[in-house]
């Protein structure tokens, strides 16, 4: 139709193949009205309440280890600190010793049989006792440079590096497989909550799926940074970041690709990828499992939009960016209220998914938390996902704020640091990359190739007026599944905000209760008042598009099923669908991969203070 002309990038989806956005979501959301309630669910409310009772156990249990924690870290801490300091309530999450309270993780691996990482992921005990983390006193800043553009000098050391850290006998906390296993250990259940002061070693520490997220990965490649430069003896040595953020260094980068470098073995190669996507193609930040074939410009394009919507549009407030709230006592599989994060649960999943190996049992090896950490490429990608906090904070925008809660700041984690001492270290110590020295190099000119990616507006003639054949949120029994498209009306709590109203709190989609197969790769995105025409193709850079909600198969070998729960910003949204007067908004929900026993307990829209956490 001649409608499509008028959206020069529209018309040019409109050949692609089915696996791309289009307008069959009208059609089939008729089938969605008959939804049936998932008789197999486990009602979340019930699980909630399970969580009370050790929740009031640590009430009464003296918790000598916050004392500790006070005592010991005394020197970093002001005194305004010290007296903003903890509310018996608050109980951040707190890794035990490692080395002595670990057991055999490998949960989430569906697979177990042919999985073909090891499953035993503790690391090595030397018998030490754990250190205060001490800020490093480096004259220099390391500073981390974009893999596509190293010069030789840097790729000569990158990969000298990685070769000594192979070349260790497995057994050393600083071996290629020790660093692998860190990952496996802190999201595949090694870690309990005892040392939290939670349960009796049944509750797991999940560093994934929510506020956790960013720091503990922060922690990891600190060290990880430093274990290589110590192992070739120079100070200065820095990470490369895989910057997908800019159209050129969007493929993987090429030192990653060959198999031998004059006739050795390529310490960067790793054998377990996705053959498909490593030479030449472009990554897909939005990767759903299936390959869009999309032409490069449009999935550059495509890109720079995922990487605006998840830093700006879904990431508005702290703990939309961050992910929920996660503190000692919350079960990581059960809190349906927990959510994931903007960039965790889209750009960083889909790299996860599209350079791991389908083919393989587990999706080995960066398809699978447990095994992800055998490939080199994965320290790269989670460099770029470690910038992406701090561009987030570059950005200045209001609301893009670190967590301030306790729960947040003490929480803590235990690493081997270069020097094969175990060191504590606190979320409160990451935000500063000056006291961590390190930085990554930036264009200066464009720091942010993605911030005019915000979807054009919406042309009204391409939209129908009304919507109101679809049921409203209080007519439908939840949880839906979601092995259908499924579409339902949202009351919002308020209409056509002033400037100043919208700069105080940002209007929110809260998705809640996303019940999965954890150990399967899911995907499902969210589309906000697609009111388009029949023959209007809708693409990753439509207003309409929310986001994704993505998962990499993870969880524990005793819950199949993990809650999760995800936040979409409507601000921008409503206003580029010129929607904002509408009472309702109109929630479509289009299931991608993995969601045939997928289920959704609750959703509603939300207004977040963007100040407050
Ligand atoms: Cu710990 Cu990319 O995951």
């Amino acid at each position: 139709m001649s409608s499509s002309s008028l959206l020069p990038l529209i018309s040019s989806f409109t050949s692609l193949p089915s696996t791309n956005f289009n307008r069959t979501i009208k059609t089939q959301t008729n089938q969605a009205q008959g939804f049936r309630v998932s008789c197999n669910q486990t009602p979340d409310d019930h699980n909630d309440k399970k969580l009370i009772l050790p929740q009031a156990q640590k009430l009464v249990i003296p918790n000598v280890d916050r004392r500790n924690l006070l005592v010991g870290l005394g020197g970093l801490y002001t005194a305004t600190n010290l007296t903003s300091m903890p509310s018996a309530l608050a109980d951040p999450i707190k890794t035990p010793d490692i080395t002595s309270i670990c057991k055999e993780a490998g949960a989430g691996v569906n697979n177990k049989e042919k999985a073909i990482r090891s499953l035993k992921c503790c690391p090595p005990s030397l018998g030490k006792t754990i250190k205060d983390f001490v800020f490093p006193t480096d004259k220099k800043v390391r500073m981390r440079w974009p893999a596509h553009a190293g010069t030789k000098e840097q790729v000569d050391k990158y990969r000298a590096a990685i070769q000594a850290m192979r070349d260790l006998p497995d057994d050393h906390p600083h071996s290629f497989v020790s660093q692998a296993k860190i990952h496996c250990a802190y999201c595949n259940g090694g870690y309990t909550q005892v040392e939290s002061g939670i349960g009796n070693g049944d509750k797991d520490i999940q560093i994934h799926n929510s506020w956790l997220f960013f720091p503990f990965h922060r922690w990891y490649l600190y060290f990880y940074e430093r274990i290589l430069g110590k192992l070739i003896n120079d100070p200065d040595f820095a990470l490369p970041f895989w910057k997908w953020d800019e159209p050129a260094g969007m493929p993987i980068p090429e030192m990653f690709v060959p198999e031998t470098i004059a006739g050795k073995p390529n310490p960067l190669y790793d054998v377990y990828r996705n053959a498909d996507h490593i030479k030449d193609r472009i990554v897909d930040l939005d990767y759903g499992g299936t390959d869009r074939g999309l032409p490069n410009e449009k999935q550059i394009e495509s890109n720079l939009c995922t990487v605006y919507r998840e830093l700006v549009r879904n990431g508005a407030d702290t703990l939309s960016f961050f992910g929920g709230k996660y503190a000692a006592g919350n079960d990581p599989v059960l809190i349906g209220d927990k959510s994931i994060g903007s960039v965790e649960r889209g750009s960083h999943t889909a790299v996860h998914r599209w350079v791991g190996d389908s083919k393989n049992p587990n999706d080995e090896d960066m398809g699978n938390f447990y095994s992800a950490g055998y490939d080199p490429a994965f320290y790269i990608h989670h460099s770029n996902v470690d910038r992406m906090w701090k561009l987030w904070k570059d950005l200045r925008l209001s609301g893009h704020v670190d967590p301030t809660e306790t729960d947040w700041l003490d929480a803590s984690y235990v690493f081997y640091d270069e020097n094969e001492d175990l060191v504590r270290v606190y979320n409160r110590d990451s935000v500063s990359l000056n006291k961590l020295k390190y930085n990554y190099i930036e264009n200066s000119k464009e720091m942010f190739p993605w911030r005019n990616s915000r979807p054009a507006k919406r042309n009204k003639n391409l939209q129908v007026t009304t919507n109101s054949d679809v049921k409203k949120v209080d007519q439908i029994n939840f949880p839906v599944p979601l092995n259908k498209i499924f579409k339902v009306r949202v009351k919002r709590p308020a209409v056509s905000r002033s400037v100043e109203e919208k700069e105080k709190a940002n209007e929110v989609l809260v998705i809640k209760r996303i019940r999965y197969d954890s150990g399967r790769f899911v995907k499902f995105d969210v589309f906000v008042n697609d009111k388009l025409k029949d023959d209007v193709v809708t693409t990753t850079c439509d207003p309409e598009y929310a986001g994704g909600f993505a998962q990499i198969p993870h969880g524990r070998m005793k819950n199949m099923f993990m809650l999760s729960s995800a936040r979409f910003g409507l601000t921008e949204l409503l206003e580029d669908t010129n929607t904002d007067d509408d009472e309702y908004a109109t929630v479509t929900l289009v299931p991608r991969t993995g969601c045939g026993d997928l289920t959704v307990g609750k959703i509603e829209i939300i207004l977040v203070p963007v100040a407050a956490v």
